[in-house]
């Protein structure tokens, strides 16, 4: 009787410390995939949607297209961010000296998960790192815009 209570016991003990481990370890795991996939969407997006204007390194061209490089709207406030690209914006923008008066466009025809992925790829590279934008934020965006 002992033996298989003790034996039951360490089972239960076994199972729990699994589905603990489970639960602990492949989290991070997941969430870099998460990233790397949405990155990698984006890039698509960004060759798409964005690239003509700030060209393939971010970096636009001088006095028409300002860069995309640690800009305070790049790594700044993530709602400001998002409705740049679903309003557009045409006030003018001055990066290091240089201002830019171009018009860009409302990319607000690209779905929310479009937009968090283009964002997220932006943020993430041309020597940015800035945390993801999920499709939800830009739900949210969207919502109060209309
Ligand atoms: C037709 C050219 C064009 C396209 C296409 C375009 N932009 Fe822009 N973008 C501009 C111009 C011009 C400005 C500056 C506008 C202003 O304020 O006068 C700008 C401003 C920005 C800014 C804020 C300023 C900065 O440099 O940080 C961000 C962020 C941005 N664009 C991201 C994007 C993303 C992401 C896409 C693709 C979904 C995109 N743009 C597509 C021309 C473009």
């Amino acid at each position: 009787m002992r033996i298989v209570r003790s034996s039951t016991l360490m089972c239960i003990l076994f199972v729990l410390s699994a589905v603990v481990m489970s639960q602990i370890s492949p989290k991070p795991v997941k969430q870099r995939n998460k990233l790397a996939a949405s990155i990698e969407r984006g890039k698509k997006v960004y060759a798409d949607q964005c690239l003509t204007c700030h060209q393939a390194d971010g970096l636009g061209v001088q006095n028409m297209n300002p860069p995309l490089v640690k800009t305070k709207w790049v790594l700044g406030d993530k709602k400001q961010l998002i409705e740049i690209v679903l309003k557009g914006k045409k006030d003018g923008v001055e990066i290091d000296g240089d201002s830019y008066s171009n018009v860009m466009a409302s990319h607000a025809d690209l779905t929310d998960l479009q937009i968090a992925d283009v964002l997220t790829y932006v943020r993430n590279s041309f020597g940015n790192k800035a945390k993801a934008i999920t499709e939800a934020e830009v739900k949210t965006v969207r919502a109060k815009l209309k």
